[in-house]
């Protein structure tokens, strides 16, 4: 699959049917990170809400890394995982501390921040900085496995690899961050695990697994 036949149908899907999203109004990196840390382990809808009020409360880096641990811990309340919340805070300091105030906008620079791996770094670069990064969370994998057939769990290396390798090669020049967010909005919004909505699929044309009739057959379960 080229990159054209690709990017074009899914961008213009994001173009018309992309959720309009709090941090998609500005893109500012600090509410990105903030957002992608609470998607971790937390329903979208669900969110919403905490990060309203969490910006509202800690509107910048200084803001968080200048506020108490209670404060921040009462803001996750209900959230769960509450490691997220002390990462955050400690990671605001680290950036106010050591990095002038000033968030990170390498890749490699991001992983050094508590509680930041190699998925969190690639979403913040890719959907705040426009970064070609491969932005690879259940959802876009799911997408993948379907779209490419692949009959190995996305968990394993081998299809993990080639997911990676065929998302940053199909990333049309300039445009990771509407690319990025488009392929996580599709496994969000269409290829749905149960009940996958191939007839409005952008990519149904092209994808493999509703060529076989096999879309729920895909992704393969990871081994028990
Ligand atoms: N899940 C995690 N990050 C997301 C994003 N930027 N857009 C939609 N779903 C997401």
């Amino acid at each position: 699959i080229d990159q054209k036949s690709f990017s074009a149908p899914l961008l213009s899907w994001f173009a018309d049917q992309a959720r309009d999203l709090p941090w998609r109004r500005n893109y500012d990196p600090y509410q990105v990170w903030i957002s992608e840390v609470m998607l971790q382990q937390t329903q979208m809808d669900r969110v919403l809400g905490y990060f309203q009020r969490w910006i509202a409360r800690f509107p910048d880096v200084q803001a968080l890394a200048s506020a108490r641990e209670d404060a921040i811990l009462a803001s996750w309340e209900g959230l769960g995982y509450y490691t997220r919340a002390r990462n955050l805070h400690r990671a605001a300091r680290y950036v106010v501390e050591r990095l002038g105030g000033e968030l990170p906008q390498e890749h490699a620079s991001w992983l050094a921040l508590p509680g930041v791996g190699p998925y969190t770094a690639a979403a913040v670069c890719a959907i705040a900085f426009n970064q070609p990064h491969a932005v690879v969370d259940a959802n876009v994998g799911r997408v993948f496995a379907r779209v490419f057939d692949l009959d190995t769990p996305v968990k394993e290396r081998t299809a993990r690899d080639f997911i990676a390798e065929h998302a940053l090669r199909l990333t049309p020049p300039g445009q990771a961050r509407h690319f990025s967010q488009a392929l996580m909005e599709l496994g969000a919004l269409v290829c749905l695990p149960r009940r996958p909505r191939c007839s409005f699929c952008p990519l149904h044309d092209l994808c493999e697994a509703r060529r076989l009739d096999i879309v729920l057959e895909r992704p393969v379960p990871a081994k028990a």
